[in-house]
């Protein structure tokens, strides 16, 4: 028996390693303050839980779903898009339900990449784009997100034979790692690039409604963009829902309908008491999320300006709820990541597990109460200290 060469030479899955030397540390006693993941760490909204427990007891949503999700919830979602950006979406054709957007995003190569295409990828970016890119025999063309260009590719410097071989660019603003938001002449060149060189756009627009100061605009309010791009979106992070698992992808009808397709071929879609707990979550009070960046805020303030007064350099986010730390001269991503866990018990993820051009800065996340982000920054002082 063997397992297939894609998998037998795939490293382990970032934060399942990370999962794996957390374990190690809390055997050994220690108390881990947790700044890995992006997992928020305040519960779903009441009001959600409820809408679940009521469609749960309900027969008629104990049977297959659609494949691309229920109307309701594929109506909810374009209403949430009329609202929040002025995109007018198709709810039947223009919108497509995930089992979370992280599901979409690793099918989508599959409905859009032939072997030997290239995919453009930001680097450092979220893994999935590369590695179902590889999965499905495409190859990869990573474009440095550089701090001195606001974590912005550069699409000039993309060469010509390479931009003419590309089928699709990965965006993803609020970014992550870097917490980089785009700007619209930035959205309008990634629409004349695409036009120039027949390439469909995937924006990737998970943490859209987690930001602290102007909201962040999505890739489909851009002109045109609707002809060349699909836009992937979560739950996860607006509502605290990431166990849930829910999420939809919206945009030119031809591509929202290639993922359907691979969907049917695929799964089974989302169970329906968790699409009409996301309706109860787009439709219902949105207090919770303004009272959630508030929380963010707060966070940030206490870990931005608690590690910066300790003499770090830190990159303060714009959006999205990560940091990026630089590192002390002389250490690795790596290495900074591993002393932060054995000397402060601090958990983060080192940049360079989004890509190569991530060296130089380890990530933190706001996902933790401000008492232990005030105490992570204690625990960080000793180890900057370190390096003075
Ligand atoms: C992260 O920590 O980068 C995210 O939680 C990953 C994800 O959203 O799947």
């Amino acid at each position: 028996m063997r397992v297939a060469a894609r998998i037998a030479e795939l490293p382990p899955y970032l934060f399942a390693r990370i999962d794996e030397l957390k374990a190690e540390a809390r055997a050994k006693g220690a108390d881990l303050i947790e700044l890995g993941i992006g997992d928020p760490d305040l519960p779903t909204p009441a009001h959600v839980v409820a809408a679940l427990e009521k469609a749960a007891r309900d027969p008629r949503h104990h049977q297959y779903p659609s494949y691309v999700g229920m109307e309701a919830f594929r109506r909810a979602a374009a209403a949430f898009y009329g609202r929040r950006f002025g995109v007018s979406l198709d709810a039947a054709r223009e919108v497509v339900a995930l089992i979370g957007s992280k599901e979409g995003i690793a099918h989508f190569p599959m409905a859009v990449v032939d072997p030997g295409d290239l995919v453009l990828v930001p680097d450092p970016g979220y893994p999935v784009y590369e590695t179902w890119t590889r999965f499905v025999g495409g190859e990869v063309h990573k474009m440095p997100l550089r701090r001195d260009r606001g974590f912005l590719p550069d699409l000039a410097a993309i060469p010509t034979d390479v931009a003419r071989r590309a089928r699709v660019l990965w965006i993803n603003y609020p970014n992550n790692p870097t917490a980089a938001l785009a700007t619209e002449a930035f959205y309008g060149d990634v629409v004349a690039f695409a036009r120039a060189h027949d390439i469909i756009v995937a924006s990737d627009l998970a943490y859209s409604e987690i930001y602290f100061g102007e909201p962040p605009r999505s890739f489909l309010e851009t002109p045109g963009a609707m002809d060349v791009g699909i836009e992937f979106h979560s739950l996860s992070k607006t509502y605290n829902m990431t166990g849930w698992r829910v999420g939809w992808a919206a945009g030119n009808a031809m591509l929202v309908g290639a993922l359907g397709k691979v969907k049917t071929h695929t799964d089974s879609g989302c169970f329906e008491a968790i699409q009409l707990a996301g309706v109860a979550a787009l439709e219902g009070p949105q207090d919770v999320v303004a009272d959630l960046r508030a929380t963010y805020r707060a966070r940030r303030d206490v870990l931005c300006g608690g590690l910066r007064e300790v003499g770090f350099d830190i990159v303060e986010p714009k959006a999205a709820f990560y940091t990026l730390v630089a590192c002390p001269a002389g250490l690795s991503s790596l290495d900074f990541t591993a002393r932060l866990l054995a000397e402060a018990h601090v958990v983060a993820t080192p940049a360079t597990g989004f890509g190569a051009a991530g060296e130089g800065f380890v990530r933190l996340t706001l996902c933790a109460p401000e008492v232990r982000l005030v105490e992570a920054v204690r625990r960080m002082a000793k180890v900057a200290a370190a390096f003075r």
